[in-house]
């Protein structure tokens, strides 16, 4: 049998990983600012977290959620605490694209609509509802194209604002900052003219964090940069677990649950409820928010120096730097030469930087010193 083969591969093989780096089968030390496509949150094997999986290993890997689960309760709790959305619901899931799909779902429960606006450039993910409001259509099937899917330009408030006013969507979906697209930032004006023309029309807004979420952009959600902004529904992956996949939807009071409306056989279960917690266990303990804050800024103070970037784009940790011409050759250099590790973006001409959120100055000088070298 062989893989079916998607993925154009980077000859290396990392079979270690130690807070900011990965190790290949050589001992050669790669420093990891792609943050395996900004999952690693805080830092590969970190002991915390690898000890509570370990211990709950011994203890119990699964069951279904049919029964008591006290690790969910822990969970929802520290989740409200940390992220400040006490007044929410939470339903696990196991990936970001679930997560979407789960909250288009009960948009379309709530007002029995199915039209959904995303944005120019937007990823949601690569399942049957989140691929049709993604802007890609080299990865839309036939059959994912199942209901009406209308784009409009990132940040155009008037164009975005016609069509909700329209009232026949069943929700708008945006990235707090795109990510896949190459790092846009969504305005704070943009988001409030969204959010106030979904509640005119009981259109349901859902904020998609499953990549600027966790702390990444040094707020907890991207969108919290906006004072007293409330999401309908926020969803949630990546660096919720560190690397072991969980994901999750945050469900605004409104929205009334009932037995059987959605459900999973894995979300939830108890490895899952165990990483994401001692992620929140180290965000919290280890101050990860203000270390973002302290880190990113000194990251982008660093960057400016360089002439050869043409604009940075993004918040935190979570940035973009654009070359104005392809950045492939470089990306290569950086792995190959430096041994740095860097996310690209659909754009071609940026480079995404999505490193573990615990890193430090000694990190970002080396980054800088490899990007002086190789550009
Ligand atoms: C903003 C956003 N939403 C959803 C997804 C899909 O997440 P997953 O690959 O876990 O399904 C991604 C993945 O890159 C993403 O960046």
């Amino acid at each position: 049998m062989k893989l079916f083969d998607v993925y154009p591969l980077f000859d290396i093989t990392p079979v270690k990983g130690q807070a900011a780096y990965v190790f290949d089968e050589k001992g050669e030390r790669y420093l990891d600012f792609y943050g395996g496509h900004a999952v690693i949150s805080i830092g590969h094997s970190h002991p915390h977290f690898t000890n509570a999986l370990k211990s709950q290993i011994d203890k119990m890997i699964f069951y279904s959620n049919s029964v008591q689960n006290p690790l969910q309760k822990q969970l929802v709790e520290k989740l409200g605490k940390l992220s400040g959305c006490e007044d929410y619901q939470l339903f696990l899931t196991n990936s970001g694209a679930e997560s979407n799909e789960n909250a288009l779902k009960i948009a379309s429960f709530h007002n029995n609509r199915t039209k959904v606006l995303s944005f120019k450039n937007c990823f949601h993910g690569r399942t049957s509802a989140a691929v049709n409001i993604t802007d890609n259509p080299k990865v839309v099937a036939p059959i994912n194209k199942g209901f009406e899917s209308v784009m409009t330009d990132f940040n155009d408030i008037e164009a975005a604002v016609s069509v909700i006013e329209k009232g026949d969507c069943t929700a708008v979906i945006i990235e707090g900052i795109q990510g896949v697209g190459g790092i846009h930032v969504a305005n704070e004006d943009f988001l409030i003219a969204i959010k106030e023309a979904c509640h005119k029309t009981n259109t349901v807004l859902i904020l998609d964090e499953v990549q600027s979420g966790f702390a990444r952009t040094g707020h907890f959600f991207a969108y919290q940069k906006v004072k007293g902004f409330e999401p309908d529904i926020v969803s949630m992956a990546k660096g919720m677990g560190n690397g072991f996949p969980v994901g999750g939807v945050l469900i605004h009071h409104k929205f009334k649950p009932s037995y059987g409306l959605l459900g999973t056989t894995f979300g939830g279960n108890h490895l899952a409820c165990t990483a994401a917690l001692a992620v929140l266990e180290v965000i919290e303990e280890e101050s990860i928010l203000s270390n973002v804050q302290k880190v990113g800024a000194y990251l982008l103070s660093q960057l400016k120096e360089i002439n050869e970037i043409k604009s940075i784009r993004g918040e935190g940790l979570m940035l973009g730097l654009d070359f104005g011409k392809p950045v492939a050759d470089l990306r290569k250099k950086l792995v190959f030469e430096a041994k740095i590790f860097t996310g690209s973006a659909k754009d071609g001409n940026t480079i995404r930087l999505l490193p573990p959120l615990n890193i430090g100055k000694q990190e970002v000088d080396t980054l800088i010193d490899g990007l002086k070298k190789c550009i």
